[in-house]
C-alpha cells in the first residue's frame, strides 16, 4: 500500500517547525566544540563509501524528529510497495522496478503476478553476447571491418545515464572503443559527431523508451540517411543499427530488425533506465563484466536501503537532511560537487533524476501542495566550481546545502595533483562550516594594512559560515562504487517524493512544451505571417521567418 499522507499534518512536522524556531541560530562550530563524538555520531560507512553528515545544522533531536516524520509518512510501507512491484506510479498505472534490473539475489520480483526476472536476465544475456561480439571484433561492419565506435542516439534518460557513466568510468574503457552521444535535435550535434566517425566501423544505438521522441527520431533518421549515403544498400542497416526500446512496433516501422532490438519495460522509468538495455553503450565501452559490477553496486545499495534502519540508512539520511533545509530553512537549491573530473556529468544526470522526479506541485491526493517540493539541483566538479560560483555559496544571501564527493585513490596519480584536489575538498567543507570571524580578520590584517583600511575592509572579509555540507568520500571510482552512489541518490529522491506526498515517477510537466512544438513546427515553413499565438510568440516566429527570407 502506497500511503498518501500530507507531511505537514503529521505530529513530527509540527515539532520540526518548533525545533527549527528554537534551534536555527545554532552554530555548527559550537556543536562540534561541545561534542567530540559528533563525527562518529553523524557519519556512516557503506562498503567503501564514507558518508559524513556531521557538518549539518542538526542535533540528535533534529534527526530523531526527521526520522519520526519518515515513520509517520509510512516510508517503510512505501519502500515495501516499490520493492514488491506495486503500481506506485499511479498516474501511469505502472510499477517502478529499476531495482529488478540489478537484482542479483536470485529472488523473484513480480509485476501483475508474473516474475520479471527471467526477462531481465534474458536481456542481460543478449547484452552480454552483443557487447562481447562488438568488443572482440566478432561483429563485423558492412565492409568486414570491426566496430570501433558506438554512437548512442537518445535524449533525457536515454542519454544522460550512459553519458554520465561512460565518462565516470573512462579508465575502464576498452582502448579500441570510442563512444559518442547525440541527444540534441540541433543538427550541429549530429553533424559534429558524424565528422569523427567512420560508417564502416560505427554502430548506432537508437535508444528511446517510447521510440517516438522527436529529437531521437530526427537524429536517427539523419544518421540512417548518412549511413546509406555510404553503404548504399538498405539491408546493410541491420549491421550498423540497433534499437533499445519498449516499443517493438515503432522499432520495426523505423526499419530496424526487431532481432536487433534490446527490450525493456514500462516499469523502468526513463531517468532510472541506465541499468536496463539503455546501458548497452556502457557495456560496449567498458565491457559487460564492468557493467555487471555497476549493477552489483546498485544492488548492494538497494539491499542497504531496504534493510537498514532509517538511522543508519544513507539514502534516508540524505533525503531527510534535504527536507530539513528545503522545508524548514526554505533552501531552494542543492549542489552536487564531485571532486573528480570523471564525474563531470554527475550533477547534470541528477538534474533529470531529481528535478523530473520531484518537480511537482500536485500531491498524491490530486491537490496543490502548500509546501515546497523538489529543489533545484546543480553543480560542477571541484575545483573548477571554486573559481566560478563558490563565492555565492560562501557569502551569498542564499543557503545552499552541498554534497561534496571524492575518491581517495585517483586513477591518475600524477605528482601531487590528487592531494591538492582533496586538500581543496576538505578545506571547502571546513571553510563553509567555520567561516571567518571578525577577530580572525583583524588578526590576519593587523599590521599589514593601515588600521583605517582594515576597518573598511573588515565586513567584506568576514564569512558567516554555518553553511551545511555532506561529505561523501569513497575509496576509488570503480564500477561497483559508482553503482552504489547512483542508487543511493535514486533512493534519496524516492524517499523525498514519498514524504512530500507526490508521484516521483511520472513527468507530465514536460508534455506541454512537446505538444506546442509539434503545433508550431509546420508554421515555421512557408511565407505566411503567423497570427495564431499571443503577440510575443507571433512576433518571434515572424521575425525568425524574416531573418531567413
Ligand atoms: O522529456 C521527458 C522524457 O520523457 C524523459 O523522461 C525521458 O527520459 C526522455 O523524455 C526520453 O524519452 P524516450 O526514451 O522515450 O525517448
Amino acid at each position: 500500500m502506497f500511503p498518501t499522507i500530507d507531511p505537514t499534518q503529521t505530529t513530527a512536522w509540527g515539532k520540526l517547525e518548533q525545533h527549527y524556531r528554537d534551534n536555527n541560530h545554532l552554530k555548527m562550530q559550537d556543536l562540534f566544540k561541545k561534542d567530540p563524538e559528533r563525527f562518529s555520531k553523524f557519519s556512516l560507512q557503506f562498503e567503501n563509501i564514507l558518508l559524513d553528515y556531521s557538518k549539518n545544522r542538526i542535533t540528535t533531536e533534529t534527526l530523531d524528529l526527521l526520522i519520526a516524520l519518515a515513520k509517520e509518512c509510512q516510508l517503510d510501507k512505501a519502500i515495501e510497495a516499490m520493492f514488491n512491484g506495486e503500481k506506485i506510479n499511479a498516474t501511469e498505472k505502472r510499477s517502478v522496478l529499476h531495482i529488478a534490473l540489478r537484482n542479483q539475489s536470485g529472488t523473484p520480483i513480480e509485476v501483475d503476478g508474473e516474475n520479471v526476472m527471467p526477462q531481465v536476465n534474458a536481456v542481460l544475456a543478449q547484452m552480454k553476447d552483443f557487447s562481447d561480439a562488438i568488443i572482440s571484433g566478432a561483429w563485423r561492419g558492412y565492409t568486414g571491418k570491426r566496430i570501433t565506435t558506438i554512437v548512442n542516439i537518445g535524449i533525457g534518460g536515454s542519454d544522460l545515464g550512459p553519458v554520465m557513466v561512460t565518462e565516470a568510468l573512462k579508465p575502464y574503457k576498452k582502448p579500441h572503443m570510442e563512444v559518442y552521444f547525440v541527444s540534441n535535435v540541433d543538427g550541429s550535434h549530429i553533424a559534429e559527431t558524424l565528422k569523427h566517425v567512420d560508417p564502416e566501423q560505427t554502430m548506432f544505438m537508437i535508444a528511446s523508451k517510447t521510440f517516438t521522441t522527436q529529437e531521437t527520431m530526427t537524429n536517427a533518421l539523419t544518421a540512417r540517411a548518412w549511413f546509406l549515403d555510404h553503404a548504399r544498400k538498405k539491408e546493410l542497416v541491420k549491421k550498423h543499427f540497433v534499437a533499445i526500446s519498449t516499443n517493438a512496433e515503432a522499432v520495426s516501422e523505423f526499419g530496424i530488425d526487431t532481432q536487433n532490438m534490446f527490450e525493456f519495460w514500462d516499469w523502468v522509468g526513463g531517468r532510472y533506465s541506465l541499468w536496463s538495455a539503455i546501458g548497452l553503450s556502457i557495456a560496449c565501452t567498458i565491457g559487460f563484466d564492468n557493467f555487471k559490477q555497476l549493477l552489483a553496486g546498485a544492488h548492494a545499495m538497494d539491499n542497504h536501503f531496504k534493510n537498514e534502519p532509517f538511522e543508519r540508512n544513507a539514502p534516508v539520511i540524505l533525503a531527510l537532511l534535504g527536507i530539513w533545509y528545503n522545508n524548514f530553512f526554505q533552501a531552494e537549491s542543492h549542489a552536487l560537487l564531485p571532486y573528480d573530473q570523471y564525474m563531470h556529468r554527475f550533477a547534470a544526470y541528477f538534474q533529470q533524476g531529481d528535478m523530473e522526479s520531484n518537480g511537482k506541485y500536485v500531491s498524491r491526493n490530486g491537490k496543490k501542495v502548500h509546501y515546497q517540493t523538489g529543489p533545484i539541483i546543480w553543480g560542477e566538479p571541484g575545483t573548477n566550481g571554486q573559481h566560478a560560483f563558490y563565492q555565492l555559496i560562501h557569502q551569498g544571501t542564499k543557503l545552499i546545502p552541498c554534497d561534496f564527493l571524492a575518491p581517495a585513490i585517483t586513477h591518475n596519480p600524477i605528482a601531487d595533483h590528487h592531494e591538492k584536489l582533496l586538500a581543496n575538498f576538505f578545506a571547502q567543507t571546513e571553510a563553509l562550516m567555520n567561516g571567518k570571524s571578525e577577530e580572525e580578520v583583524i588578526a590576519e590584517l593587523k599590521g599589514i594594512v593601515p588600521d583605517e583600511e582594515l576597518e573598511t575592509l573588515k565586513p567584506f572579509k568576514v564569512f558567516e559560515g554555518n553553511r551545511p555540507t555532506n561529505s561523501i568520500l569513497f575509496k576509488k571510482l570503480d564500477p561497483r562504487t559508482l553503482g552504489c552512489l547512483i542508487a543511493m541518490y535514486e533512493h534519496k529522491i524516492f524517499v523525498q517524493g514519498v514524504i512530500w506526498n507526490i508521484y516521483s515517477f511520472d513527468q507530465w510537466g514536460v508534455e506541454l512544451g512537446k505538444q506546442l512544438a509539434k503545433k508550431i513546427l509546420p508554421e515555421l515553413f512557408g511565407k505566411d505571417e503567423v497570427q495564431s499565438h499571443d503577440s510575443s510568440t507571433n512576433g518571434l516566429i515572424n521575425q525568425f521567418k524574416r531573418f531567413r527570407s
